[in-house]
């Protein structure tokens, strides 16, 4: 009898803790925008005055590249990614989950100039889409300069072969959903040494043009290049990046923006 009562009295607490992650600890307080509703996409430019980019501007970004549409340009010089292994912490950003690092990760040459590799989070689906296909998962990787300007090198995934890179990360993701809502708030995680090197792969073919960052403030001159190769996780990898977020915010993909008369270039024939 008193083991049932026991038994009983934890599955009411268990079952009470539950309502409360859903219903009350979540309340992402100062997170001002969304994916779907009154703080959806469509609003973001109203909702705060540092958001008017994501409304006004006219080179955002996500965008949908037409494969045809786009020009060769042979002065596009492969992507020289020196990446290294680089010491990170893991962020629950509410809105998408981040991997940071420290400066020692290494960096991209575009143009000539060096952006630093600062941090890598994800979308799901894909925010970019290719001849209008939507992918399962959009990895970016976003890069600064010393003088602030931005760079993000973006890789598609579809669901298939686990990548090897998440492997690194698997345990600290876990980590994050199991401190719930918790980690929306609380300080980034440590997540240890991270080897940059393996993102390096498909480098070699990319889609290249001028745009926003695809959250607010959505910012704008942020060059862009989109792998052509499009890579695989597995659909448990794809669900444990999503997993730690709440609701809408797994499903955080801004649509596609107008194009403006922007060309796409594309390193390869
Ligand atoms: C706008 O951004 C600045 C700089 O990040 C910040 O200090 C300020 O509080 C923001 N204003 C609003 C209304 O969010
Ligand atoms: C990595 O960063 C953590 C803090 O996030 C720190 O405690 C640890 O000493 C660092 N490790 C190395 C090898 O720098």
């Amino acid at each position: 009898m008193i083991n049932g009562t026991a038994k009983k009295s934890a599955t009411c607490v268990a079952l009470l803790y539950t309502c409360f992650l859903v219903n009350h600890a979540c309340d992402s307080d100062g997170v001002r925008f969304g994916y779907s509703g009154s703080t959806g996409p469509k609003y973001w430019g109203s909702l705060s005055p540092n958001f008017t980019m994501c409304s006004k501007g006219r080179y955002q970004s996500p965008i949908n590249i037409l494969k045809d549409d786009s020009v060769y340009n042979p002065k596009l010089e492969p992507l020289e990614m020196d990446y290294t292994a680089a010491n990170t912490t893991i962020v629950d950003n509410v809105f998408n989950i981040a991997l940071r690092c420290d400066d020692t990760a290494g960096t991209v040459k575009v143009d000539g100039k060096k952006y630093k590799l600062k941090q890598l989070h994800w979308h799901s689906p894909s925010e970019h889409t290719i001849n209008g296909q939507r992918f399962a998962v959009e990895l970016h990787m976003v890069h600064y300069s010393d003088d602030g300007n931005i760079t993000v090198i973006a890789v598609l995934y579809r669901h298939g072969k686990p990548d090897s890179f998440l492997f690194q990360i698997k345990g600290k993701l876990a980590e994050l959903h199991l401190e719930g809502c918790k980690a929306e708030k609380g300080d980034p995680l440590p997540a240890g040494l991270v080897d940059m090197r393996e993102l390096k792969q498909g480098a070699h073919r990319y889609f290249r043009y001028v745009g926003s960052l695809t959250a607010p403030p959505c910012t704008e001159n942020v060059i862009w290049n989109i792998f052509g190769e499009i890579r695989e996780m597995s659909k448990e990898q794809a669900g444990a990046l999503m997993a730690p977020l709440h609701g809408s915010y797994r499903h955080n993909c801004r649509p596609t923006q107008p194009l403006h008369g922007r060309t796409v270039q594309i390193n390869h024939m």
